[in-house]
């Protein structure tokens, strides 16, 4: 179909609600994208959004069967079975905001980095962010586009390295702008400092970014009385202050962050606002968001950026383990031959009971089990869950939304092999990007 009948036949089926119009949408090149939201009335850009969103509602629902089909074959466990094609689906919703507002997306790698599946993500995104060297490396080397590196503090000896690998490198105290400014500068690579935005929602101390005393970015006290000393140093701000949260937190961090930085913004190329936005979830307010970003856009005239990782690859993967054996002691466990300790470690560190498809809490069903893991470590224990059927050694259990923060965190303790990688493309194919063995073991030792 010509460019201009795709335009107008977009249109016409987002007016009628037509659910085939996000797929209509997606499918334009980024120009047409751009003349079919100009020709939206706010209300029919809010009918794109809901469209938008159920769509992606649907392919979810659509593939948590696939997971399970997958699991009741004859692939070999544990695995983190990765769908590209959910992935993809969540990249449209971070397009979908980059079209509505301009702003640029970064992933980042700290939840994510299977590179498996980056040729795919870097056509939708602008870039990754990184913390350090070996995530700087990645990105530059996989994704192949602009990488924004944020350390707490570098080391010496890796500063040059990491420079090479970045566009953008952001300091976490005036100290180390001081130490590696000049430096930075030099090679070309934008300066930007992290600073603490002075508000946060987060209630879980470990995972609050601006819990008190917290070491990650510069307080505001601190800030105004050295900052301009070096305003013609620094390319833009950066903050991060949130997790897994909706777009009215932001809204109040930005609050914060407005009255106690914004006099200082003129100038400035950019303000990137961290991560720790579920814009992928069902409930994700996106007009709110998009709302925010356009008002902050106008007001200050700088590049806005977000740099989400867990919303990249949110409900995107699984984790397929086998039922191992059954022991009893007075209540019936399930050993399996995934660990909570070594591949979900935040299961117990957050702490929180992972999903198993097809079971309910404890007791809801007939038939009631702890789920354990084969470690030696006494809490390797996802939690207690009940199913229809009795569970038999054998059977596969399949651990929902596991490609976040679960395989870069894996380990080998215990000398417990690490899960396969595997990866659905084409809506079905499943290939096996990795499998570890006793080497990936053996070379983390001495
Ligand atoms: C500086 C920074 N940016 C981005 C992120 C990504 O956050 P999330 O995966 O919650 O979106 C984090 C997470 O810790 C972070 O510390």
């Amino acid at each position: 179909m010509a460019a201009d009948k795709q335009i107008e036949e977009t249109i016409r089926a987002i007016s009628a609600k037509d659910t085939s119009a996000a797929g209509a949408y997606h499918a334009l090149s980024g120009d047409a994208r751009k003349k079919v939201l100009g020709a939206l009335s706010a209300d029919g850009l809010k009918t794109l959004t809901r469209l938008i969103k159920d769509a992606k509602k649907k392919s979810f629902a659509a593939a948590n069967k696939r997971f399970l089909e997958i699991a009741s074959g004859a692939v070999q466990t544990p695995v983190y079975l990765l769908d590209e094609t959910l992935i993809e689906e969540n990249m449209r919703i971070m397009q979908y905001i980059k079209d509505r507002t301009g702003c640029k997306i970064l992933h980042a790698l700290k939840a994510y980095a299977s590179f498996a599946t980056f040729p795919m993500m870097s056509r939708y995104l602008d870039g990754t962010c990184a913390s350090g060297l070996n995530e700087a490396r990645l990105g530059h080397e996989e994704f192949k586009k602009e990488v924004h590196t944020f350390g707490v503090a570098y080391r010496e000896k890796e500063f040059r390295q990491i420079l090479k690998h970045s566009d953008s490198i952001i300091f976490n105290s005036f100290y180390q702008l001081r130490k590696y400014g000049k430096t930075a500068r030099k090679s070309g690579v934008e300066i930007g400092v992290r600073i603490n935005p002075g508000h946060t929602e987060v209630t879980t101390d470990m995972y609050n970014p601006c819990a008190a005393h917290s070491r990650l970015g510069i307080v505001y006290d601190t800030f105004s009385e050295e900052f301009p000393k070096y305003t013609n140093m620094v390319d833009g701000f950066h903050f991060h202050a949130m997790c897994e949260q909706n777009s009215d937190v932001l809204e109040r961090i930005l609050k914060s962050f407005e009255k106690l930085y914004g006099p200082y913004i003129k100038g400035l190329k950019w303000v990137n606002f961290g991560g720790g936005h579920h814009i992928t979830s069902d409930d994700y307010d996106l007009e709110r968001l998009i709302k925010l970003i356009n008002a902050f856009k106008k007001k200050y005239g700088v590049q806005v950026y977000l740099e989400p990782g867990e919303a990249s690859v949110l409900n995107a993967g699984v984790l397929i383990s086998s039922v191992l054996d059954i022991v009893k002691n007075e209540a019936e466990i399930a050993i399996i031959d995934a660990s909570a300790e070594t591949h979900m470690p935040d299961v117990l560190l957050m702490p929180y009971r992972p999903h198993i498809m097809k079971s309910a809490q404890p007791n809801e069903k007939k038939h009631t089990y702890r789920i354990a893991g084969p470690s030696c470590l006494a809490g390797d224990v996802m939690g207690d869950y009940s199913f229809d059927q009795p569970l038999k050694r054998g059977d596969k259990l399949v651990f929902t939304d596991m490609a976040l923060y679960s395989i870069v965190k894996s380990t080998t303790f215990n000398g417990i092999n690490l899960p396969d990688i595997a990866t659905i493309r084409d809506g079905g194919k499943v290939e096996v990007v990795k499998r570890f063995g006793y080497k990936d073991y053996k070379n983390r030792q001495s």
